[in-house]
């Protein structure tokens, strides 16, 4: 019995040692908020010159005073930063102590271990997977599925949209949904496969998405970012942009959601290749959002709704990000966000804001959203996802199902005031 206390106390000290303060062995996400425009001077400092990922907000110019700043810490720099920030009087929060831990067990459970318990869409998919999974998806469902190449990555992986058309009515409407123009906000993705999957299921079943079904043909774009996806499942896990180089530079990557022809690279964007929100050479200069505008050209007169998800904030945002300007329909797309907010706090009793990105975010022109509304898809929207920073990028996979129910439901209030204000019979009584 002695040696047995003797070899635990042994293996405690060793896990103290291992978690004590002293030196950090994994990476945190720190929450920090300047007081003054020093502080924020110095956190703008940290997060450019230090080995440190900036979380929220995308882009050291927003930091501002009085608003958090998410920082991921890497175990290296812990010291350094933590040093930084006691000298100039920075009280910081840890919001997440283990990164490194959360980031290993979310690529793990990736082989569908049949012992895990989770099911294949509670779970987060590298790339290849999602791959096979689009090819699978179509071939199971060759009547209402089909994968459609729109264009390829900078890497030239392919792009493919899924079509899902269930039923045959003629002349039929249709909605686009992209996921994953952000590379690190691997929910989104997550959400765009759990939709198809939603939708193939409960078709007939669930009348909100048998209404919408019947109404509209439904495209969805699971991965619009693969080459900065893949980046993150190999290299690093806070990648945001895609992954094509600049000459004169080793900076890699283009900020998609500033590529678009939306006062293209004006404030909010950034001309430098080493930001992460580079506007690129020029708009719709990348490969990735060249193939999403010219599919939206092509079909603009049949798409009635665009909508692109990202993490993290839990929001719902209308046009403009790229102005202060108000758009045309502001009113009527400002209605339907805030609806679709109080059915989430209704349903899952969870808090989304809402309203004109420029607004409710920060200025962020040449974005798809504001792009895809001046091209005529006058009801366009971003989602953010779950959740609003606990664990921010690192949502846990146990939390996938619930993020997308929320998501969910905003998509079929808002589809299902589209249907009944621009189709007023479809679906009514007196339709029959
Ligand atoms: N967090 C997103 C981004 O920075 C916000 C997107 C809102 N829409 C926009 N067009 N910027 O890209
Ligand atoms: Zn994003």
């Amino acid at each position: 019995m002695a040696t047995f206390w003797m070899l635990f106390f042994i293996f405690y000290f060793e896990l103290l040692l291992k978690t004590g303060h002293c030196t950090e062995t994994s990476g945190q996400v720190l929450s920090i908020t300047p007081n003054t425009q020093e502080q924020v001077e110095v956190l703008r400092n940290v997060s450019t010159q230090y080995q440190t990922g900036l979380w929220k907000p995308a882009s050291p110019h927003n930091i501002k005073e009085l608003t958090q700043v998410h920082l991921y810490v890497p175990a290296n720099s812990s010291e350094t930063v933590r040093n930084l920030l006691q000298r100039h009087g920075i009280t910081h929060e840890v919001m997440l102590s283990n990164a490194d831990e959360i980031i290993e067990m979310q690529m793990r459970n990736e082989s569908g271990d049949p012992r895990s318990g989770s099911t294949f869409y509670q779970r987060y998919h590298n790339l290849e997977d999602i791959y096979e999974w689009i090819n699978r998806t179509a071939h199971e469902n060759p009547t209402t599925v089909k994968a459609i190449l729109i264009g390829s990555s900078y890497q030239k992986r392919p792009l493919y949209a899924l079509k899902l058309s269930l039923n045959n009515k003629p002349n039929k409407k249709a909605m686009w949904i992209d996921c994953g123009i952000h590379a690190r906000e691997w929910i989104s993705p997550a959400f765009c496969l759990i939709f198809v999957q939603y939708s193939l299921s409960f078709y007939k079943l669930n009348s909100d998405i048998t209404q919408i079904l019947d109404n509209m043909d439904i495209y969805v774009l699971p991965v619009m970012n693969p080459d900065g996806y893949k980046y993150t499942w190999t290299k690093d896990r806070m990648w945001r942009k895609n992954r094509s180089p600049t000459n004169g530079t080793s900076c890699i990557g283009v900020d998609l959601n500033r590529n678009f022809d939306a006062n293209w690279c004006t404030k909010g964007a950034s001309p430098d290749p080493c930001s992460e929100i580079y506007c690129g050479a020029f708009p719709e200069s990348e490969p990735e959002s060249q193939a999403v505008a010219n599919f939206l050209r092509s079909n603009k007169d049949i798409i009635q709704i665009y909508l692109t998800i990202h993490s993290y904030s839990q929001m719902l945002l209308i046009p403009y990000s790229c102005t202060m300007d108000e758009a045309d329909n502001h009113s009527e797309l400002y209605e339907m966000v805030k609806q679709a907010a109080e059915n989430i706090r209704r349903y899952y009793r969870n808090v989304y804001t809402y309203g004109a990105g420029a607004k409710t975010i920060y200025l962020a022109p040449g974005g798809s959203d504001d792009w895809a509304h001046n091209l005529g898809i006058k009801y366009s929207f971003t989602f953010e996802l779950q959740d609003r920073g606990r664990y921010g990028f690192l949502l846990p996979p146990s939390y996938i199902q619930g993020a997308s129910n929320e998501a969910l439901i905003a998509l079929k209030t808002i589809a299902l005031k589209v249907i009944e204000k621009t189709q007023p019979a479809a679906g009514s009584p007196q339709d029959v």
